[in-house]
């Protein structure tokens, strides 16, 4: 399968505010996009990416706690249950971690990268990351769940990654973009 060479888009940039898209038919495309996203979010030491995170608004997760990789199409949450915090990073949002309040055990819906519906159930940590990618396929961030103090704490870095999303929007113009257009 041809690799297709994707970048994690940072905090600033704006395709990681937009609401992704259901994807309709599933194509060879978007097999090999889930692909370099499993690949991307293993050499980055990950456990987790959403497509918007590489600039792409169609609605596919890949997760993988360290338990097996799960490629998914169109994911959505149909049950949750109890409650948990954890403190979460971001590829997205390097350098900043939150304590986000979640559900302590969900299950999610999807379709797999052939089109097979799948159903599971997850509890703790994978709970919380396919919770964590899902807000991502709708545009939110872990920033979000900033309390007061955290926001203070965070200002800073934040702007800084605001100003490295700017910069590295003028150093590289629409042909990343365009090459990933589906
Ligand atoms: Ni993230």
């Amino acid at each position: 399968m041809k690799e297709i060479k994707l970048r994690i888009k940072v905090f600033g940039d704006s395709a990681l505010r937009k609401k992704s898209v259901p994807v309709e038919k599933i194509t060879e495309e978007h097999r090999r996009i889930l692909s370099s996203m499993a690949n991307l979010m293993y050499s980055s030491s990950g456990v987790g990416l959403a497509a918007p995170q590489v600039g792409i608004n169609e609605c596919m997760i890949v997760v993988d706690i360290g338990e097996g990789l799960y490629k998914l199409i169109n994911p959505q949450i149909i049950r949750r249950q109890g409650r948990q915090v954890l403190e979460e990073g971001c590829l997205s949002v390097p350098g900043i971690s939150i304590k986000v309040k979640r559900a302590a055990k969900v299950t999610v819906k999807a379709l797999d990268e052939y089109g097979k519906p799948v159903e599971i159930n997850a509890e703790k940590l994978l709970a919380c990351v396919f919770q964590h990618e899902i807000d991502h396929i709708k545009g939110k961030l872990i920033v979000d769940y900033a309390s007061l103090f955290d926001r203070i704490k965070i200002k800073k870095k934040l702007a800084e990654l605001k100003k490295r999303a700017e910069d590295e929007k003028l150093s590289q113009p629409e042909r990343e973009s365009s090459k990933l257009q589906l």
